[in-house]
């Protein structure tokens, strides 16, 4: 007779938000942003954020990426409670614990891929890492652009250049990497290249979560959350879930661009 195995241990959570809202004062006015949402992330997840203009994605996503602070409510992040932290404390969770990519790829101008994905590293207020230089080589080499280190982002194609802001969140190993419309200035094809990486990155465990309003991209995800005015409308898991990878070869993608390869280890300072 076999014995019961042990329960399995639940998924770890990542995001814990309860009763959060955002209100904006605007003189006499009043804008009411988030009107109370709630919302449980665990590890592992990809989730894609939906809804029309207005309401609320952006002020969603600002709020769990510690970039704004909730008019009310609580948010835990990877186990700290981040509602009342001060504005260094914030940045510090910022830096170990997320990777941010924007629609507008937000690289400097006129310096190379590779020193734009360093950036974080040398910007990192513990001064937590080693040999910057060759971590974000390996980071873009992840991202399929490992032979493009010393481009600059006027020439990359708009795919390479998010692909090498995709590095740049990556390279400080979040646990958690958020994007608002990363796919929103790229071309189908581009898009599905973006997408097949971020579902690569998810298998290896990085919990993502995108604002999108493609459901073209949100077939990709795992879970949708759509939000109306400041509300959770819905929250579902995606049905007929599509896989990018599989997409971009019936495109006609003979050499694919996105190999990802497994992440160095840490090397992280002993101070
Ligand atoms: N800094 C701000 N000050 C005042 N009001 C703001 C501010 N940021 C956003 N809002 C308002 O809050 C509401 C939600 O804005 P938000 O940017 O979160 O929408 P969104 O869903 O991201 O829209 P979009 O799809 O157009 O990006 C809108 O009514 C917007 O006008
Ligand atoms: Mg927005």
């Amino acid at each position: 007779m076999t014995s019961a195995s042990p329960p399995a241990e639940p998924p770890r959570s990542v995001i814990e938000i309860a009763g959060v809202t955002k209100v904006y004062t605007m003189g006499t006015n009043k804008v009411f942003a988030l009107r109370g949402v709630d919302l449980h992330v665990h590890a592992g997840e990809f989730i894609a954020i939906m809804g029309s203009s207005g309401s609320g994605k952006s002020t969603l996503m600002n709020i769990l990426g510690c970039l704004d602070v909730p008019t009310d409510g609580r948010y835990v992040l990877d186990g700290v409670r981040v509602d009342g932290l001060d504005r260094n404390a914030l940045a510090d969770l910022r830096n170990q614990k997320l990777g941010f990519v924007f629609q507008g790829f937000n690289l400097l101008a006129r310096t190379s891929a590779v020193e734009n994905v360093e950036l974080p590293l040398l910007y990192d207020r513990q001064h937590r890492w080693e040999n910057p230089r060759a971590l974000a080589a390996a980071a873009l080499g992840k991202v399929g652009l490992g032979e493009r280190l010393d481009h600059q982002p006027s020439e990359l194609s708009g795919g390479q250049q998010q692909r090498v802001a995709i590095a740049r969140a990556l390279v400080t190993q979040p646990t958690l990497l958020l994007a608002d419309e990363p796919t929103g200035n790229l071309d189908s094809h581009m898009t599905v290249e973006v997408m097949a990486l971020f579902q690569e990155l998810n298998e290896q465990g990085i919990t993502i979560l995108i604002v999108t309003h493609e459901p073209d991209v949100a077939k990709y995800a795992k879970r949708v959350v759509e939000v109306r005015d400041g509300r959770i409308l819905r929250d579902h898991p995606v049905e007929d879930r599509h896989n990018a990878a599989d997409d971009l070869r019936a495109l006609g993608e003979d050499d694919p661009v996105v190999e990802v390869e497994q992440a160095p280890p840490a090397q992280v300072a002993q101070t």
